[in-house]
This record gives structure tokens, sequence and C-alpha cells, in this order.
């Protein structure tokens, strides 16, 4: 698949087959990630690949809306060192992760991490130094089945020249 194509077509998967993800991959998938443009190149991100499930099933409990990372095989958990720019760059590496995901055929989603009450529960349950801050969780595996939320058109956002 070109890029563009994968750009286009990933989606948030909420639903996975219980088949395992190649370590491999899911090293690819983080590699993605400590590649997205960080500003002053500070690359403040630290990633916690989870696959353990009982790990997994805690994280699903904490997160109020990623019950789903109880059943995705691996939770890409993204740390950020606290800074200026720690959520733009956090939020890129999040990006690239979703896309490298798609591209290798995985589904993933998003699920929040930042501002959330629950962002301590889950730095202290992966043993995360307290000058991190918890940006995202990242579910990854194949997926069982992929929506298709309402998009906006281009013709809805795009404006040329003023607004
Ligand atoms: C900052 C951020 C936080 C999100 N948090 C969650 C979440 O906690 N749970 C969830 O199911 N999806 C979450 N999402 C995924 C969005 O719901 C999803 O991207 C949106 O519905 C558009 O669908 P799409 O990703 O398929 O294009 C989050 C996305 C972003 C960018």
């Amino acid at each position: 698949m070109d890029a563009i194509e994968c750009l286009k077509t990933r989606r948030s998967v909420r639903e996975y087959l219980d088949t395992p993800v190649p370590k491999e991959i899911i090293e690819d998938i983080v590699d993605c990630g400590r590649l997205a443009a960080s500003a002053i190149n500070i690359q403040p991100w630290v990633f916690i690949a989870v696959t353990d499930p009982a790990v997994r099933k805690k994280i699903a409990d904490i997160c109020d809306h990623g019950k789903f990372i109880e059943q995705s095989p691996v939770c890409i958990v993204v740390f950020c060192l606290d800074g200026k720019y720690y959520l733009e760059d956090g939020s890129a590496a999040t990006q690239n992760m979703l896309n490298a995901a798609r591209a290798h055929g995985l589904g993933s989603c998003w699920v929040a991490g930042d501002k959330k009450e629950y962002a301590p529960k889950i730095a202290e349950l992966l043993g995360v130094p307290s000058d991190y801050k918890l940006v995202s969780h990242i579910a990854v595996g194949y997926p069982a089945q992929v929506p298709s939320p309402a998009k906006k058109t281009l013709s809805e956002v795009l404006r040329w020249e003023h607004f």
C-alpha cells in the first residue's frame, strides 16, 4: 500500500482478533514513532509496549474509553518527558504509529492519556518516573471490524488564501 492510501484508509479499530502481532512488527511501529517530528528535536518520548494480558486488563479498567485494550494483543503507551512541546511531540509520534500499524495491515486506536485524571494510575502501573507525562495509549491488533465514521469533506475544511 502506498503512503497516501495508508493515510486515507486508516480508521480507529476497537474490535480485534486474537491473532498475536509479531515482535518485529511492534518494533517497526515504534521505530516509526521515534522518527516523528519533534520540536527542537528533543525527542522526549518513551514507548512502553504492553503485551501482558493481565497488565492490558488493568489499563483497560483504568481508561474510561479504552475497554478494548483488554482485547487488543498490544498496547503501546506513549510517555514524554514534561516540557513545552511534550504534547505536540507525543501526538506526532502517536499518529505516526497509527499510520505504521495501518501499513502493516493492523488496526489501531488512540486512547486518551493527556489531561486524564487517570494518568497517574497508568504511570504508577508501568513504573514511569514522575517527570514524564502520559500522552496516549495505542491499542494495536488485527482488526475484527473496521468502522466508517463520518468525515468532513475536503471542501468543508480547505480554504485558499484566507478563512
Ligand atoms: C487525542 C485523541 C484521543 C482519543 N481518545 C480516544 C479514546 O479514549 N477512546 C476511543 O475509543 N477513541 C479515542 N480516540 C479516537 C477518536 O475517537 C477517533 O480518531 C475519531 O472518532 C475519528 O475516527 P477515525 O480515527 O476512525 O478517523 C482519540 C483520538 C484522539 C486524536
